[in-house]
């Protein structure tokens, strides 16, 4: 099959693209490489040679994606490009409202201008922000109350999602902490500026930064420490194939419905299990055999104690779990690319 994919140059985009161009599919990259980085391309196109073409475009230029789309002959798009970081939302609002709203309005302006009907949508727990103490796990039907510009930008574009239902058929799936490398050592996390914590860690083990700051040890969890989700990248990526199906199929249990034939779908991706800032250090420091010194330092404005996943939903429907739910086995893939590239992509 064909398929565009936006923000292929980013982590978890380049992640994707891989695991097409492995099954044997046309992959045309769109991504205007603001955070992404030539250097994974470069590692795509070794493993799909001519069945990897990449566009250097933005999002917001409807005309270039749309000429992207009908190059490609694209029939189903994955969509990850976006601005990411909390913290730079709520300095520039209006750039991740720009980027990730109308930039995903843009992106559809192009798909149905060339009968494209089919796309993945890469969204966020942070859609949720601070759910009401004691609403752990968060399900799909937890109320959906962003605390930031971020979290609102990627819950705007759903909610453009879910009135297209005339023409498109679209799947949002929500993606908690995301971590890990690919397995095979081809591809990586490389973040400008990194805010992940398991890459933080891997930074601090490989010298480039001094130690880690905690943020906050005293929250109502049971270390102190704030709790989250981390799903492996490639867990995350078969969660994508496994929506793909859905969408193709036109409803999650294989039957065609011919008076509506296009579905909004959601899921939400984690491994349904928390682990505290305390608890990724030590398995870095297992992991890697270095000290990690670590620091503690204020809470963040809006970090709620715990975030974790209800993944039953996208497992009843679709059949997908995590496969990766030990952490140091996650960590480990994480590290093996990180040493081999010491300083990344560049
Ligand atoms: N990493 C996580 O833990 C996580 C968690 C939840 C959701 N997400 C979502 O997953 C997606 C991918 O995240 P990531 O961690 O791979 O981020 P990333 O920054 O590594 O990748 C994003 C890519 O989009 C590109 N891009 C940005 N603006 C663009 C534009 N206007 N036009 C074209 N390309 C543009 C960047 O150059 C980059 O390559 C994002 O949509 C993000 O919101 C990520």
């Amino acid at each position: 099959m064909r398929f565009l994919v936006t923000g292929g140059a980013g982590y978890i985009g380049s992640h994707a693209t891989l695991r097409l161009l492995d099954a044997g599919h046309e992959v045309t990259v769109v991504d205007n490489l603001y955070r992404g980085h030539r250097g994974a391309i470069e590692a795509l196109a070794r493993v799909g040679g001519p069945r990897l073409r990449f566009v250097e475009a933005d999002i917001l230029d409807t005309a270039a994606v749309a000429r992207a789309l009908r190059d490609g002959g694209v029939e189903t798009v994955l969509h990850f490009a976006a601005l990411t970081y909390v913290g730079e939302s709520m300095e520039r609002p209006d750039d991740y409202h720009r980027t990730n709203t109308t930039g995903g309005e843009s992106l559809l302006a192009a798909m149905r201008a060339c009968g494209v009907h089919r796309l993945v949508f890469s969204s966020t727990a942070a859609t949720y922000g601070v759910p009401d103490a004691g609403a752990m796990p968060i399900t799909e039907d937890t109320p959906q109350r962003p605390i930031n510009p971020y979290g609102a930008s990627k819950l705007a574009f759903e909610q453009v999602l879910r009135a297209q239902t005339a023409w498109l058929s679209s799947v949002a799936l929500r993606y908690f902490n995301v971590a890990g490398a690919d397995p095979a050592g081809r591809l990586g996390e490389d973040h400008r500026p990194e805010t992940h914590l398991i890459p933080i860690c891997l930074e601090v083990a490989l010298g480039r930064r001094p130690q880690l700051t905690v943020f906050g040890d005293d929250f109502p969890t049971p270390d102190g420490t704030c709790v989250r989700d981390y799903v492996h990248v490639e867990d995350l990526v078969d969660a994508h194939v496994a929506a793909l199906a859905a969408l193709e199929n036109g409803t999650v249990d294989g039957t065609v419905d011919r008076q509506t034939p296009h579905r909004f779908l959601r899921w939400n991706i984690g491994i349904g299990r928390g682990y505290s800032v305390r608890e990724v250090l030590e398995s870095c420091r297992r992991v890697t055999g270095h000290a990690i010194p670590a620091a503690i330092g204020p809470r963040r404005e809006g970090d709620p104690p715990s975030l974790y996943a209800d993944p039953a939903a996208i497992t009843r429907d679709l059949g997908w779990r995590a496969r990766w739910t030990d952490l140091d086995a996650i960590v480990r893939t994480a590290w093996d690319w990180m040493r081999a590239h010491p300083a990344g992509y560049r």
